[in-house]
């Protein structure tokens, strides 16, 4: 559906396209979830064939939920919110219009190499390094239309949400170039160029940041526009908002070695990073609770409006998983937790829970204002949408944890003479509900994203361009 656009308004077209495009990804990326954990239930799904294996469909999962859905929210919404909140038009459409196609193109290229098994083998940065290389392009540009826009806006501060977005553009970039340093040896494999523990410190310095800076700050930028807005309250504290985000971008930095615990990397850098993990509790709570008590005195919306529960539901899910983690990279709890599927748990209590709650929330908000509608088609939709996402979530990360702690216990369980009292495959047996139960889970959590496509469709169609026009113009009084 097309709008007709006066120039001297903002630019709406590439945030309905990253909008809508959130959307699919997201139904593509989870229903995948869905897939690859149907086949750790009933192994025959893998098909027999390499292109179709566990192996090479949960990297993909993995860049299409973190790059394709998580990335096309946030490209969406930080162009959104630093229009509105700089009350001024993107710095350059054609710019903008780059980094849509241009992401759009890097996710096609994930969908095609990592099936075919081309990988650079490093978690979370697998793409090999002709897509690194137009990644990285893309990113610099969005850093040019983000901050070019900051700088000829029309207000006199810079609203906190965009300095969170501001810090993800910056930092993911530095991570996203320094950890793919590397050597071409053909078109599509190339070698790190460092080695051994150095080459682990990298990637998890980059493997943590990109949980720190893509998955945690991005999505905080979101949170502190979108909560209010949708709340119709001011941010509860605005210093607390840029105390938190100093302490935030300063500790989180340090935290990667959590994930070589009990590895070659020296002990003392070990210690650093599960100091600076706990400490990092304080701030990611503090953030939490300037979210949560946003809605003092706008409690009761909760009970008619699904979009605010969402946003709400997603803030207690960031404090539980941002508690929980600080607890794993305590080496003793680690030395149970590590490599169990309370790992597991925990990156989707982070990645479900927070990270797809709070986008789903933000697109609802959006998509009736960017297609001149007063609301979305069917509230009661997004009602149901909001039930299975948190029972689906609920299921999913509950499951893990008996699984994880079950496996933690198995695996160092020990007879009196040393030996081990169980064999692998009897861990994996009882594993096996859990997965069930956590197969479940993600059905139930795509279903609704079925669900919120349909409502988004059904309003996209119902679409009133003339009010969408008169949306965007720049009203230079006050609101944004
Ligand atoms: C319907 C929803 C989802 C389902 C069913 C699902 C399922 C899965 C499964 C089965 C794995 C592999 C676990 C293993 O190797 O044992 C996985 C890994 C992963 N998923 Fe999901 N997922 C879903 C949604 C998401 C979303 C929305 C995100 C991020 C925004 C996400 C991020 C990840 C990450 C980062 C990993 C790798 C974890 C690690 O290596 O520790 N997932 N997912
Ligand atoms: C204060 C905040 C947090 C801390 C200190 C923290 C700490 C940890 C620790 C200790 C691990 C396990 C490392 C291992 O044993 O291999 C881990 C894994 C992980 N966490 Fe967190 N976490 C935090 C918040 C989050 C959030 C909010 C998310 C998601 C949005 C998240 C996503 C992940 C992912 C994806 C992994 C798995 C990485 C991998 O092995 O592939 N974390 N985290």
């Amino acid at each position: 559906m097309s709008t007709a656009i006066s120039p001297t308004a903002y630019n709406y077209k590439v945030v309905r396209q990253f909008a809508i495009m959130t959307v699919v990804w997201g139904i593509l990326g989870m229903g995948l979830g869905v897939f690859i954990a149907s086949q750790l239930v009933w192994p025959q799904l893998n098909l027999d064939l390499p292109w179709t294996s566990f192996g090479r469909l949960r990297p993909l999962h993995t860049n299409l939920v973190i790059f394709a859905f998580g990335g096309c929210a946030l490209f969406g919404t930080s162009y959104y919110v630093v229009q509105r909140t700089c009350q001024t038009r993107l710095i350059s459409d054609s710019m903008a219009a780059f980094t849509f196609w241009g992401w759009q193109a890097v996710i096609v290229g994930a969908l095609i190499t990592l099936p075919m098994g081309y990988t650079t083998t490093k978690e979370y940065a697998e793409l090999e390094w002709p897509l690194a290389i137009l990644l990285a392009i893309v990113w610099v540009t969005y850093g040019l239309v983000f901050f070019g826009t900051i700088v000829k806006r029309k207000t006199k501060h810079i609203y906190v949400g965009n300095w969170f977005y501001g810090a993800f553009i910056v930092v993911t970039a530095m991570l996203h170039i320094v950890n793919h340093i590397s050597l071409p040896v053909s078109l599509f494999k190339s070698y790190s160029a460092y080695s051994g523990a150095t080459d682990a410190m990298i990637q998890w310095w980059y493997g943590h940041n990109a949980v720190g800076f893509f998955l945690t700050t991005g999505f905080l930028g979101m949170m502190y526009y979108f909560v209010p807005k949708q709340a119709e309250r001011p941010v509860y504290s605005y210093r607390l908002s840029i105390v938190h985000f100093w302490a935030l971008i300063t500790l989180y930095i340090w935290a990667g070695p959590h994930h070589l615990h009990y590895t070659a990397l020296p002990d003392w850098a070990q210690s650093l990073g599960m100091v600076m993990s706990i400490i990092l509790l304080a701030p990611s709570w503090g953030g939490m609770i300037n979210g949560m008590m946003t809605l003092s005195g706008a409690w009761h919306k909760l009970r008619t409006d699904p979009i605010l529960r969402f946003l709400v539901v997603s803030l207690a899910f960031y404090g539980m998983s941002t508690f929980e983690g600080p607890m794993m990279a305590i080496k003793t709890v680690n030395s149970l937790s590590h490599y169990t599927d309370w790992t597991i748990g925990h990156v989707h209590a982070g990645a479900l829970g927070w990270v797809a709650m709070i986008s789903i929330g933000a697109v609802y908000h959006m998509i009736p204002k960017l297609y001149g509608r007063a609301q979305m088609h069917s509230v009661g939709l997004i009602n149901a949408h909001f039930w299975l996402a948190t029972i689906g979530t609920v299921l999913y990360i509950a499951s893990m944890w008996v699984n994880g702690i079950t496996q933690g216990l198995m695996w160092r369980a020990i007879n009196d003479d040393g030996t081990l009292t169980y064999s692998f495959v009897e861990a994996l047996q009882a594993s096996h509900p859990g997965y069930i139960v956590r197969a479940l889970g993600g059905a139930f959590f795509a279903s609704g994203m079925l669900l919120m496509a349909y409502n988004v469709f059904r309003t996209v169609r119902a679409a009133n361009p003339v009010e969408a026009d008169e949306a965007a113009k720049i009203v230079v009084v006050g609101a944004h």
